[in-house]
């Protein structure tokens, strides 16, 4: 598609901008710096820096006879009113988003003096579509490897990269879609999940393990202490520590069964049999035959119930459920 190579060919040349805008700037460097960072992500990720300025990317724009129009469409200027242009990211650090076919699709730009949004990203178009890429696929692709760590954002990213671990992409937010989870299948065997230890995260973790069962992947949870994120914790603890939490993580239907564990042991006597039917769900959503019979066994241990008294009610509730 020619309209489509050339919007890629347009966002390759403004990266090109504020990559060289990001060589010569040391307010963005000594905050790449400051967080921990060493030069060579630079090039590693191909990182820029939008000056503050309302007009910088503008005028370039102008001078390379680009359409406005299409510029505007890319997300990288807006208009007001007025009917006047201006820069969209302005002080900030310029993340290229680069897909696994090496096109430059789009941009997030992470504010460096705590002004709000923290991020600002492309909007949806025909050249951005959020749902079906990964952050740092195009950098993933080029290991050896069948493993692959499943984080947030760009940080993430970028900061394992850092301390030597090349093989994580970014969902760009907390909600995984199926359209990643099939590009994640594509490229890799077995998924760490990483997001982040708090609230929003662990929801996300969630919803991510139901998208991963539902596309027939294998994934893992990788549980960080502190509540930190990926990026702050292997800065804190290092690559070993974080290569240790990889080791320990949990599949996906031990996760699951050790979060209704702890529900069960945290309730009380009289709430305790309520809780089978927790254990009755879990055991449903199970569709491997072997595993299923692992976990029928676990359950049926703990309430000291036949397990073909639990394989009935797994019927009954696929029956009433599905
Ligand atoms: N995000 C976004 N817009 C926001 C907040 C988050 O697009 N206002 C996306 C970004 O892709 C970001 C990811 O969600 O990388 C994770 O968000 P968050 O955990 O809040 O940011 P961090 O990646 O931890 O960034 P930092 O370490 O700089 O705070
Ligand atoms: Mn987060
Ligand atoms: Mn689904
Ligand atoms: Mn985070
Ligand atoms: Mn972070």
């Amino acid at each position: 598609n020619a309209i489509l190579n050339s919007y890629y060919d347009i966002n390759k040349e403004i990266m090109m901008f504020f990559y060289k805008n990001l060589l010569t700037n040391k307010e963005a460097q000594i905050y790449l710096k400051n967080r921990g960072f060493s030069s060579s992500v630079v090039n590693t990720f191909m990182l820029g820096y939008a000056k503050n300025s309302w007009d910088d990317l503008l005028n370039f724009v102008k001078k390379k006879d680009y359409l406005l129009e299409d510029i505007q469409k890319l997300g990288l200027i807006k208009k007001t009113e007025n009917g006047r242009y201006y820069d969209k990211y302005r002080n900030r650090l310029i993340f290229p988003i680069i897909n696994h076919y090496g096109k430059v699709i789009g941009f997030g730009g992470r504010s460096i003096d705590n002004s709000m949004p923290k991020y600002l990203n492309s909007p949806e178009s025909e050249v951005f579509k959020k749902r079906y890429n990964l952050y740092g696929l195009n950098i993933y692709k080029k290991q050896n490897t069948k493993d692959i760590i499943l984080v947030e954002g760009y940080m993430d990213v970028m900061g394992l990269n850092n301390q030597g671990i090349d093989i994580a992409v970014a969902s760009l937010g907390t909600a995984l879609t199926h359209d990643q989870a099939k590009l994640l299948k594509r490229y890799a065997d077995n998924v760490y999940i990483c997001y982040d230890q708090d609230s929003a995260g662990i929801k996300a973790t969630d919803r991510a393990i139901e998208i991963l069962l539902d596309e027939d992947i294998k994934a893992r949870v990788i549980k960080l202490e502190d509540g930190l994120d990926p990026d702050d914790f292997v800065k804190k603890y290092g690559k070993d520590v974080f290569k240790e939490r990889m080791e320990e993580a949990d599949d996906v239907y031990n996760y699951k069964y050790n979060k209704i564990l702890d529900i069960y042991a945290s309730s009380n006597k009289n709430e305790k049999l309520d809780k089978l039917n927790l254990f009755i769900e879990f055991l449903a959503s199970i569709r491997s035959d072997l595993t299923r019979e692992i976990f029928i066994n676990n359950v049926s241990k703990l309430f000291n119930i036949e397990k073909q008294t639990l394989k009935q009610s797994i019927l009954k509730y696929n029956e009433n459920y599905t």
